[in-house]
């Protein structure tokens, strides 16, 4: 991709101040070392395995009849997978992948151009769909349902209809908010599926394989301490074993072993449940700042300057999962779990602070 191919032509220094500088998920010297992770196949995806059971028989009938894939949109919290998935489907169907992303196609043209360079098989990944405007939307419908692509050319009394026939090819669609996909586009979709969290055994699975291919030797304790402290998350997962590989380097010997993996994370701030500092901020305001709650999302991403998007798709998902969060008609409630984890007494009157105190 183009974006990694300029990143990797960046200055040492330079990606190092990046490095430093930039918090979120996908340093750019990480998205490399990712990109050489990732499975190529669906037997080499681990975990998962219902969706992949569900994904292996679509793409066997599609290749035993000689069509394209139906249609696929998958959803579920960033670092699941979503991605990894639409080159492993277009792997296993021999197409090539076109990847894309909501927010990037700007008009209904730029949808055509793509559109029309599409070949039998291929794939056209489209990542935060649900991002994709209103006018570029109404000329996916009929190239997804008739593989017909209808365009205005030119414009006052000269404008004329051109409809042109596309081959078949497969929309992926990713998104971390279904709900916000509008209906008539997630009905062309005929397979919807979601990811889930991955177990403890799979991500240590994951951890194992990776430090094979960066030959990092890891014994199996010092893989399931990285694992356990990973919000079920292969992204996460494979962050903390580059800083623990790091830490491991630095102090000791370079091996993994779980007290190595133990310290390293302490020092990154990943708690026993793997909830990093922006976890605990987001249950420390909420509890201490609003009494436990009901607070909106917006006041509470106020209240620690943090985007709402990033709350709500990237903490709160994990949150909700280990039920330390209670989603309310009138907002966020800290659960009397979250009170524990964060040693803070329960009330059972949780709006009894006041915004105000
Ligand atoms: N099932 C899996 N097995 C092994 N590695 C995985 C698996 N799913 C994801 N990964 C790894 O986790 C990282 C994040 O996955 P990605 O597909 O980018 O997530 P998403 O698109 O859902 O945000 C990738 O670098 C990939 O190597
Ligand atoms: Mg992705």
């Amino acid at each position: 991709m183009a974006d990694e191919r300029s990143l990797s032509a960046k200055s040492e220094s330079e990606s190092v101040r990046q490095e430093r500088a930039v918090s979120a998920d996908a340093k750019p010297s990480e998205k490399r070392v990712d990109h050489a992770l990732r499975p190529r196949t669906l037997d080499e995806m681990i975990g998962q395995d219902r969706l992949r059971d569900k994904i292996k028989i679509l793409v066997q009938a599609a290749r035993q009849r000689g069509e394209a894939l139906d249609h696929v949109l998958l959803y579920g919290p960033p670092g699941l997978g979503k991605t990894t998935l639409s080159y492993v489907l277009a792997n296993e169907m021999q197409g090539s992948l076109k990847v894309s992303a909501g927010p990037a196609i700007e008009k209904a043209g730029d949808l055509a151009a793509i559109l029309t360079n599409l070949r039998a098989g291929d794939i056209l990944f489209i990542d935060e769909i649900h991002r994709l405007r209103t006018a570029v939307e109404e000329v996916l419908y009929p190239a997804m349902e008739d593989y017909s692509l209808n365009i205005v050319v030119g414009s006052g009394p000269g404008a004329r209809n051109i409809q042109l026939s596309l081959p078949r090819f497969t929309v992926v669609g990713a998104t971390t908010r279904l709900a916000m996909l509008t209906s008539p586009l997630r009905a062309r979709f005929g397979v919807v599926e979601r990811f889930d969290f991955y177990e403890v055994a799979a991500l240590q699975e994951i951890v194992t394989r990776a430090a094979g291919l960066l030959k990092v030797p890891i014994d199996r304790e010092g893989a399931h301490e990285i694992a356990r402290r990973s919000r079920g998350t292969p992204r996460v997962a494979l962050r903390l074993l580059r800083r623990v590989r790091d830490y491991a380097q630095v102090m000791s010997n370079g091996h993994i072993e779980r007290e190595i993996a133990h310290t390293a994370l302490v020092l990154q701030e990943i708690d026993e449940l793997g909830l990093d500092d922006l976890d605990r901020r987001v249950l420390d305001s909420i509890i201490t700042k609003f009494g436990g709650g009901p607070v909106g999302l917006d006041t509470l991403a106020a209240s620690i300057s943090e985007e709402g998007d990033t709350i709500m798709d990237v903490v709160e998902p994990y949150l909700l999962q280990l039920g330390f969060l209670d989603r309310t008609p009138r907002g966020r409630v800290a659960t009397r779990r979250a009170y524990e984890h964060m040693n803070v007494p329960y009330t059972d009157a949780p709006q009894q602070g006041s915004l105000f105190d």
